[in-house]
């Protein structure tokens, strides 16, 4: 859909003054760099062009955009980091962007509640920072935290590297403002921990990639700090070994992360100046961390460590002494996507069940092998979860197109193996405009259909990041 969908209304120009008349207080901006800039995520793959950029101050603006909007078939596209790898903040058909980059801030703590009530366009870092002001955590946290924004973190129901100990962005939501396409302000669950009223329109927010409406405020779950923890990074001799590293480490430690990544993802990152863990190269890593409070815990991290030596799982290991060391490890993990990020990777963020991992890897790993023979593949990713980064890098020789042509083409394989496999094709990136064509691998004709059926409802024009999940 364009931006003047329905063709009838005034010229866009005309419509845009019209909304500086309304809003004389709201900052818009037009000018090329701005377009430009807003117009993006970090995908990269679209020209950017949008009609305007908006930012609004608070709800009220909010809402007088989406009225203005309905009013004028004009498309909105909702805007925080733009860190996003899915294409979902792209602007690329003349919509007007709606950034949140000055509804920023922390409204509220509550102390009996334990929540905290932020504006979208909060970094995630800040709060971050703001749970510990109050000696409690948010515990939902990865490599772009001093970029991305919880409203996007929202859209995409984000997930990282603590998943496996606190679950994904929807489990620390306790309640959202919405701004509908048509302007209404809904209040969702309100904070509350028990409400049995009915579907929860909260959740339905949650993972939409901002078509069902504007996130304006959102209610975060904050808990308490985690013990004091340790840091080991594994040196892994196959891949059939990945799985069993990671059963022994459940089974005996208290795990609040468990990451893994290969050779070649250690050769981009350590080329971006990390620091080499071993003299011997080995074909995967995992990076892992857990509780070690006390004596016990430490104690049994290097029996676990022992064990699979023994047991031939891991060829070598580091245990982290001090917060720095711990930091190096984990930036092995953690600068993967940068290290990666000028060869114009194309990116797959898939997931299958912990248990069918073994068997789906063996698949994938073949498939891989027969259709990327002179592509560099880099794998990483979240498998103590069953999430795997697979980015496939471009060759410097290769036109752009060409190159997407040639991974859509094996995403479509992939997709299939998936769907045999049970898993999804956006484990934590969203759909987007880079996963839309593979939905129906991850989810039924059915399903589909009752999705555009709830974005309807809510917003019957089709305005909100339209093209954006599905057409
Ligand atoms: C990560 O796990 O590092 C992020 O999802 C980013 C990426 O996949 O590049
Ligand atoms: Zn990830």
């Amino acid at each position: 859909m364009s931006g003047n969908a329905t063709g009838a209304e005034a010229p866009t120009t005309e419509a845009l003054d019209e909304l500086r008349r309304a809003l004389p207080t709201l900052r818009l901006l037009t000018d090329a760099a701005d377009l430009e800039h807003y117009g993006r995520d970090w995908t990269r793959r679209w020209t950017p062009a949008p009609l305007a950029i908006a930012l609004p101050a608070n709800i009220e603006e909010v809402q007088a955009i989406a009225r203005w909007a309905n009013a004028h078939g004009i498309a909105l596209v909702p805007s925080g980091g733009r860190t996003g790898l899915s294409g979902g903040a792209v602007a690329a058909n003349g919509e007007l962007v709606v950034s949140f980059e000055r509804m920023n801030r922390v409204l509220d703590f509550n102390p009996v509640d334990r929540i905290l009530t932020v504006q979208p366009g909060i970094a995630l870092e800040a709060v971050h920072k703001a749970a510990a002001e109050h000696g409690l955590i948010y515990p939902v946290d990865f490599a772009a935290r001093g970029s991305c924004s919880i409203g996007g973190n929202i859209a995409t129901n984000a997930g990282g590297i603590r998943v496996i100990r606190y679950g994904n962005t929807r489990e620390w939501i306790a309640g959202v403002k919405l701004v509908t396409a048509s302007g209404d302000l809904l209040e969702l669950n309100r904070g509350l921990i028990k409400n049995s009223s009915g579907y929860d329109l909260r959740q339905l927010v949650i993972g939409a990639e901002g078509t069902l409406g504007f996130v304006v405020e959102a209610t975060l779950r904050l808990t308490d700090p985690p013990p004091a923890s340790q840091v080991m990074l594994f040196a892994v001799p196959e891949m059939a070994a990945l799985m069993r590293v990671f059963a022994a480490c459940r089974a005996s430690l208290n795990l609040s992360a468990f990451e893994f990544f290969t050779d070649r993802a250690l050769h981009h990152v350590l080329a971006h100046g990390a620091q080499k863990p071993f003299d011997e190269a080995s074909p995967y890593y995992v990076v892992s961390e857990f509780d070690a409070a006390d004596e016990a815990q430490q104690q049994a991290a290097l029996d676990v460590f022992e064990r699979c030596l023994n047991e031939g799982v891991v060829n070598d290991g580091v245990l982290s002494q001090s917060d720095a060391q711990a930091a190096a490890l984990w930036r092995l993990r953690e600068g993967i996507t940068e290290s990666l990020s000028s060869h114009k990777p194309y990116k797959n963020d898939i997931s299958v069940r912990i248990s069918a991992v073994p068997a789906f890897l063996d698949e994938m790993s073949s498939l891989l092998t027969r259709e990327y023979p002179h592509f560099d593949v880099v794998w990483f990713g979240h498998i103590g979860d069953g999430n795997l980064h697979i980015n496939v890098l471009k060759p410097a020789e290769l036109a752009d197109a060409d190159f997407v042509a040639q991974c859509e083409r094996v995403t479509r394989l992939l997709s299939e193996v998936l769907a045999r496999h049970g898993g999804s094709i956006s484990a934590e990136h969203g759909i987007g405009l880079v996963k839309k064509s593979y939905l129906a691998g991850t989810r039924s004709a059915a399903e589909i259909e009752l999705m555009r059926g709830v974005r309807r409802v809510f917003d019957p024009r089709g305005l909100m990041n339209p093209g954006k999940l599905f057409d």
